[in-house]
């Protein structure tokens, strides 16, 4: 296999020496390029020594011989290592200012980044939309490692050690999920190998082979709690209804069309996870019977359907709940003449019988699709415990700091108060 190894300027540059030997005896071909900023920390002469070809780092070095496409064509694979926070910035937004990025726009070749920054640069939310984008164009991204960083902090932000980093590679090549955690290499989050399970989208109820009754879920709640979750440790299984939309690496993913579908995936599952959360919008009425034919206008000008009750698919997950297992819910509301949003949302969360119950305002042009929306966090007994404001990715990292602080001792405190929640507690 060719290997395009491009390295950026990062304290953990060293650590890549260590790739190139392991690549070379696994018997590949290895093209370092690295960036004129990483030769600080790493020289060419040992990119040029260890993999025994020249290491150029700037498009000008090779003009006559259009190097850049020369390179990006011969790659089999790239891998970028360390990736830096303002490297993972220009390859989102398609700049080539050496070599390197102009490689990385000419490729058709599989990209594999293995990040590697302060905590406080990973955790940002520029770094995080960027990580985002790149995720959403297929690149591969192998989250960094919890330890010693540069300066004398810990935390996570550190390059993976190289043997992760290389079966990383070899699985991205192989078009398999990259590993996340190997020989006890643990990579970061407050969530780690904590099993999740998420329902996400909105189901649709047959009528005929034509037509169902469906709703205006996008799946894009769900699915960035899916996201989050899985950035901070998590191992998620989301059970999506039709949902139109890619979902992040290393997350299993099970599509259902209709409640009785859910139902049955969900409970297929649930046994094995430690956070169930039903974030799908169920129909909560499906017809009675599907027409096996298109149904024809009829002389009258009117169909009636006879409809159903659904299961209640929270509920029976709450009956079936097994000890340490932690339930969320949501509960879209529009609010009406004799209850608003939170005085539904109370009764439902005391009805519903889940851990916290994530109440959102919903309606013309609220709270469905990629919108900033705004949700209230109720306990089980109907209390807000918190509220939060901004885009799904914000919100979806915000209920997940309500879980953290549920499972963790202490956490079912009254009125404590839980970092990044907008409103605190009541
Ligand atoms: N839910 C479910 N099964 C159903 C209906 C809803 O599991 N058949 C779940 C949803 O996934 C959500 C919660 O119950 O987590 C609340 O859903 P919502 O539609 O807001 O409330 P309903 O229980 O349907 O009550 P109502 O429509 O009367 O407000």
């Amino acid at each position: 296999m060719r290997v395009l190894l491009g390295v950026t300027g990062g304290i953990a540059a060293y650590k890549v020496a260590t790739i190139v030997r392991r690549l070379m005896q696994d018997g590949h071909t290895v093209q370092v390029v690295p960036t004129p900023g990483s030769l600080n920390f790493v020289g060419r002469t040992t990119w040029e020594a260890l993999s025994g070809r020249p290491a150029p780092s700037e498009i000008f070095e090779s003009a006559p011989g259009v190097e850049h496409i020369r390179l990006s064509q011969l790659a089999d694979i790239v891998l970028v290592a360390p990736a830096t926070a303002d490297f993972l910035s220009q390859l989102a937004h398609g700049e080539a200012r050496d070599l390197l990025g102009n490689i990385l726009l000419a490729t058709a070749a599989p990209i594999v980044v293995a990040p590697a920054m302060h905590t406080g640069m990973w955790q940002n939310a520029a770094t995080k939309s960027n990580l985002k984008t790149l995720r959403d164009r297929g690149v591969h991204v192998i989250e960094p490692a919890v330890g010693q960083l540069a300066g004398e902090d810990v935390g996570v932000g550190r390059l993976p050690e190289p043997d992760h980093i290389v079966d990383a590679l070899y699985a991205a090549a192989k078009g398999e999920k990259i590993p996340t955690t190997v020989d006890g290499d643990h990579c970061w989050g407050d969530l780690e190998g904590v099993r999740f399970l998420i329902s996400a989208g909105g189901t649709r109820e047959p009528i005929d082979p034509v037509r169902f009754i469906g709703n205006r879920s996008s799946g894009h709640q769900g699915f960035a709690l899916a996201e989050a979750a899985r950035e901070r440790g998590a191992l998620v299984t989301v059970v999506a209804a039709n949902v139109f939309l890619p979902l992040g690496e290393n997350i299993s993913r099970v599509d259902v069309e209709t409640s009785v579908g859910l139902a049955r995936e969900m409970r297929e599952v649930a046994p094995d996870a430690d956070v169930v959360i039903m974030a799908a919008a169920v129909a909560d009425f499906r017809p009675v019977t599907v027409s096996a034919n298109k149904i024809k206008k009829s002389d009258d000008g009117r169909l009636t359907l006879e409809m159903e009750q659904t299961e209640d698919i929270l509920h029976s997950l709450v009956k079936a709940r097994r000890p340490g297992q932690t339930i969320l819910g949501f509960g879209a509301e529009t609010g009406d003449e004799n209850a608003d949003v939170l005085e539904h949302g109370m009764e439902k969360a005391r009805q519903k019988g889940a851990d916290l119950l994530i109440v959102n305002p919903v309606g013309e042009g609220i709270g469905f699709g990629d919108v900033s929306s705004r949700i209230m966090i109720l306990d089980g007994k109907g209390q807000q415990v918190a509220a939060a404001e901004g885009e799904k990715m914000t919100l979806a990292h915000a209920i997940l700091d309500a879980v953290v602080e549920l499972r963790t001792k202490g956490g079912k405190k009254k009125g404590s108060k839980v970092r990044g929640w907008v409103g605190g507690a009541r």
